[in-house]
């Protein structure tokens, strides 16, 4: 893990309905959501928590904490409707201050240790094929993600739908 030494302690755990307001201000933070990509991250964490409206329990989400207990970074996954033990992950980010210390990839691996507890079999990823999300495709890269397919200027012209994709041990399939 890089910046072991000088990194700001972070821990995982969960994130509760008090978050909310960290994790809108992450998402700006960050810079790379549009306002209404904020607004649907709200939206999808009112579901998850059943804040004003009805709960949905197939949002999850994980968090990261400094020493403070002040959320830093989250992630936002889900079982894929209608698929047989697939699971994307929706939103995952980090307080621009404490990026590029290994909390990205922590949230990602607490996500995969968390459904591996319910046999999921592919872990679904989409992101922008923009020149600016490179970074971040390289980041997944490095997880083991790797590009499945790609819808060519889905989000806009020349900004294509790139999802990526990690397999998990097969074994449990239904009748092995
Ligand atoms: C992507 C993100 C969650 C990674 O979190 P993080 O805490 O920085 O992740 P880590 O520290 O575990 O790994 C960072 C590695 O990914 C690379 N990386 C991540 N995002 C990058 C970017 N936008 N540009 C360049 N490199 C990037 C870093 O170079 C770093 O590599 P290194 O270990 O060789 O230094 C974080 O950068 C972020 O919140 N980005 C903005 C939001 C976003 O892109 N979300 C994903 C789309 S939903």
């Amino acid at each position: 893990m890089t910046g072991e030494a000088s990194r700001p302690e972070t821990r995982l755990g969960d994130v509760t309905p008090a978050d909310r307001p960290r994790v809108g201000d992450i998402l700006r933070a960050t810079g790379h959501f549009r306002p209404e990509e904020i607004d649907t991250a709200l939206e999808v964490f009112d579901s998850a928590f059943g804040l004003g409206v009805r709960r949905d329990p197939d949002y999850r989400w994980v968090g990261m904490r400094d020493a403070a207990g002040l959320l830093v970074g989250f992630a936002c996954y889900g079982p894929t409707p209608l698929a047989d033990r697939t699971w994307d992950l929706y939103w995952i980010a980090v307080e621009p201050g404490v990026q590029g210390g290994g909390a990205g990839s922590m949230l990602i691996k607490e996500v995969e240790r968390r459904v591996a507890d319910e046999r999921a079999r592919l872990m679904l990823i989409e992101t922008g094929g923009r020149e600016e999300y490179r970074g971040t495709r390289r980041f997944y890269e490095r997880l083991g993600y790797a590009e499945q397919a790609r819808l060519r200027d889905f989000y806009a012209p020349g900004d294509d739908r790139v999802t990526l994709t990690k397999r998990f041990d097969d074994r449990a399939a239904p009748g092995a």
